[in-house]
């Protein structure tokens, strides 16, 4: 016991800097659950209402007051750099750090060690999308930090099946006292959230622990590890919905969700004849055409997009570009450059950049996932 408060003792004279929080977000991952889509881009740039997915988590950060941002980035480092760029145009400032490997969450706090220094920062998977904003979060974060000894506070929803992520075990004093990464029997409902707030003790621990049955680096280890040294852990409860986008049906849970929030705007340059019917939420782009169609919204259309002769919506997401004739879809999204024509009723889909579908299933519906430049006949 005595040696754990020395311990203890040691780290808190290093952590320094209790107002000063920075971001790691973390954008590499083979991102196998997304498949065919991610064998040519990156999990976190799929897009969500038109916007990718990674974007969602910068801003979150940006409007809690967190500009000085990592992003570890992985295989899909130079696309994701391309798609973000330096962060000016959120008035943040992002640093990339390259993980060769997919090692795990932790092994990411890792790489990131010279980033982060003696700072407290927010870790955020890039691939997860939460409807609560940030901002309180991480206000109370750094008033719990600086009035306690607080040293990792982690972010939990009850979820119905806690074998598929990380799960913690809870106190009456709200105090995390064990967590396990995906348990076959869960001790608790309480998943972790991909959002964790840490001192820089969490340096020591993923330095310590080793690698699980899965051959990563797991956070969820490196915190339990904490909790096992006699620091400080505690939880939040997430508020709204939360969403690991990894695999397609989230996703358009998620793409669903976000598009229930949007509101109506029509860019000027767009056309819609008047054989055609506009109805709900729908946002549409520049330089579109819209002839003999019913766009029932919740939708977002891109730009340069052509619609003829189609039923869209509810909840579809089109990307610019796109080229939709006597085409019945609704539940989907688009990525740029896409073309239906007929196919019959296209749902349920996510179809990469430049796919192509033609002719009529039999059943007359189809559900599909196609990655970039596919080529898809129905019959
Ligand atoms: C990771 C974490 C897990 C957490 C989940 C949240 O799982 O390991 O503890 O609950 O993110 O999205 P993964 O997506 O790597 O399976």
């Amino acid at each position: 016991m005595a040696l754990i408060f020395d311990y203890a003792d040691t780290l808190t004279s290093r952590s320094v800097s209790l107002t000063f929080v920075k971001g790691l977000i973390l954008s590499g991952g083979a991102g196998t659950r997304l498949r065919p889509i991610t064998h040519t881009s990156a999990k976190q740039l799929v897009p969500i209402a038109n916007k990718p997915i990674l974007f969602y988590g910068i801003e979150g950060l940006v409007e809690a007051g967190i500009t000085d941002i990592g992003i570890v980035v992985g295989e899909t480092g130079d696309e994701v750099r391309q798609a973000v760029g330096d962060g000016s145009r959120w008035g943040a400032e992002i640093t990339y750090l390259s993980q060769d490997k997919p090692l795990g969450l932790a092994h990411c706090v890792l790489i990131a060690q010279d980033f982060l220094g003696v700072d407290d920062f927010v870790m955020y998977l890039g691939d997860n999308m939460l409807e609560q904003d940030l901002t309180e979060l991480v206000d109370r974060f750094i008033v719990d930090r600086a009035a306690s000894s607080l040293d990792c506070r982690v972010l939990l929803k009850k979820v119905a099946n806690p074998s598929s992520f990380g799960v913690a075990v809870v106190n009456a004093d709200g105090v995390v006292t064990d967590l396990v990464e995906k348990p076959e029997n869960p001790p608790s409902d309480l998943a972790l959230v991909g959002v964790y707030f840490f001192s820089s003790v969490i340096h020591d621990a993923v330095a310590s622990i080793k690698p699980s049955p899965r051959g990563e680096l797991e956070i969820t280890d490196a915190i339990a590890w904490l909790s096992g040294q006699g620091l400080m852990v505690d939880h939040d409860m997430l508020d709204g919905w939360w969403i690991d986008t990894g695999k397609k049906d989230p996703l358009l849970e998620c793409n669903r969700l976000v598009l229930g929030t949007i509101e109506t705007q029509t860019d000027v340059s767009t056309t819609v004849d008047e054989s055609s019917l506009i109805a709900g939420a729908v946002q549409i782009g520049a330089r579109c055409t819209i002839t003999n169609s019913v766009i029932t919204g919740p939708v977002v259309i891109g730009e340069n997009v052509v619609i003829d002769n189609c039923q869209i919506g509810p909840y579809v997401s089109l990307g610019d570009n796109c080229v939709l004739s006597d085409a019945v879809l609704d539940d989907s999204v688009l990525l740029k450059n896409c073309l239906i024509n007929g196919g019959g009723r296209v749902t349920s889909s996510l179809l990469g950049r430049s796919s192509s579908v033609s002719g009529t299933s039999s059943s007359g519906t189809s559900s599909l996932m196609l990655g970039d430049d596919s080529i898809v006949e129905l019959h």
